[in-house]
């Protein structure tokens, strides 16, 4: 197959062009990638020589490239987005554009020349959930909260809208907050992992009390890799972790545990705006059809993942430079007491 990956420089795009070429050596993939801040090239530096790789730098919004490289390859994989809940709160411009046009613009060439389109979408289209509400399932109606969700929201709708009007093949995967390998400094993981190896604070928004579910990033390259090759066309399948849902402060102070700190380096923080309480997910469909779970507990995975971390200092530099220095400051700037 030659496959068309949107947003490969980034966290799960790059775990994703690994996994699959590692799985499916006869494979092809085109990594079209904006290069936006959390697109790092570096991510697949590795493959750079590998005849089976070729990143082209482009917009997903550019209809010109878009159409050129559908025209060239079986099946689509989007992960391409503005992904972070937080920059979605300073500014929902980039989430509009990208998320809403960019993937209307890639759904109308997977129309055009019939591709197959695979679209990574989040629980949080879903809004959130209290203490004691059954988790996610693919009927929970829709209810996002943030700008983000609300951009992936809409993908969504276009996606399931070209199906039905259309007739394009397509899927979604709803699943939970990832982490692993090549994640970007920003998100609650790797942050409060490279504080802490750098003898700072974490930053807890509120009393960290609202639960996450978190799963592992290869057993979500493993399930988009069963819903392209036995997923139902048409479908959505939820996926989530293996018993990975925690509050972030119970997070935290596993983090904190497995790195050797202790919890004076816990700092309370002023609330995230409009901070969703609780995301879970019930992943029977996906066990059930396509004969997928995840297979990594939160322990094994936040191990493996600080292992990485460790084993990463200069990458980690390089992402907490420039851009990232001015988001930080703008972003914590009167939470940090
Ligand atoms: P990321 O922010 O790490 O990477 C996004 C990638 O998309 C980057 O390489 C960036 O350069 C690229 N990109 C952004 N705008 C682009 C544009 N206009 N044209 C082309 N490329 C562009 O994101 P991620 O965490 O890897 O998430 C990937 C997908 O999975 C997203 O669609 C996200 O909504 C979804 N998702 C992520 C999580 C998570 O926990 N990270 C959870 C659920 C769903
Ligand atoms: P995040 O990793 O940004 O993912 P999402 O908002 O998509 O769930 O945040 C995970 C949780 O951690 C969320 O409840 C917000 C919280 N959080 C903090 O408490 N402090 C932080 O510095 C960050 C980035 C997140």
């Amino acid at each position: 197959m030659k496959l068309l990956v949107t947003g490969g420089c980034g966290f799960i795009g790059s775990n994703f062009i690994r996994y699959w070429l590692s799985h499916h050596p006869d494979d092809h993939v085109t990594n079209l990638d904006a290069l936006t801040y959390a697109g790092n090239p570096e991510n697949l530096i590795d493959y750079k020589e590998d005849a089976r790789y070729r990143l082209v730098k482009g917009d997903i919004c550019d209809r010109d490239i878009v159409f050129d490289l559908m025209k060239d390859c079986d099946a689509v994989i989007h992960f391409a987005a503005e992904s972070h809940v937080d920059r979605s709160v300073l500014d929902a411009s980039a989430f509009v554009r990208t998320n809403v046009r960019g993937t209307v613009t890639l759904l109308d060439a997977a129309k055009e020349y019939q591709r197959r389109f695979h679209h990574v979408s989040t629980d949080e289209v879903f809004g959130h959930l209290k203490k004691d509400d059954p988790p996610f399932n693919e009927s929970t109606p829709y209810a996002p909260r943030s700008p983000y969700s609300a951009s992936k929201a809409a993908s969504d709708h276009f996606v399931r809208a070209y199906y039905q009007t259309h007739g394009v093949a397509v899927t979604i995967s709803n699943c939970s907050n990832n982490y692993g390998p090549y994640i970007f400094p920003e998100k609650l993981i790797p942050l409060f992992i490279t504080n802490l190896l750098e003898g700072k604070k974490v930053p807890v928004y509120g009393d960290g009390a609202q639960v996450r579910d978190w799963l592992y990033v290869e057993d979500h390259c493993r399930g988009i890799e069963s819903i392209l090759l036995k997923g139902r066309i048409g479908e959505t399948y939820c996926l989530g972790g293996k018993d990975s849902e925690v509050t972030n402060l119970a997070l935290t102070k596993m983090l904190i545990r497995l790195l050797g700190k202790d919890e004076s380096s816990i700092e309370f923080v002023k609330d995230r705006p409009g901070h969703d309480f609780r995301y879970s997910i019930d992943y029977t469909k996906a066990k059930k059809e396509l004969g997928w779970e995840p297979a990594v507990s939160l322990e094994d995975g936040l191990r493996m993942t600080i292992e990485w971390f460790k084993a990463h200092a200069d990458w980690v530099a390089r992402c907490k430079s420039g851009e990232y220095r001015e988001y930080y400051a703008k972003n914590y700037e009167g939470k940090i007491a």
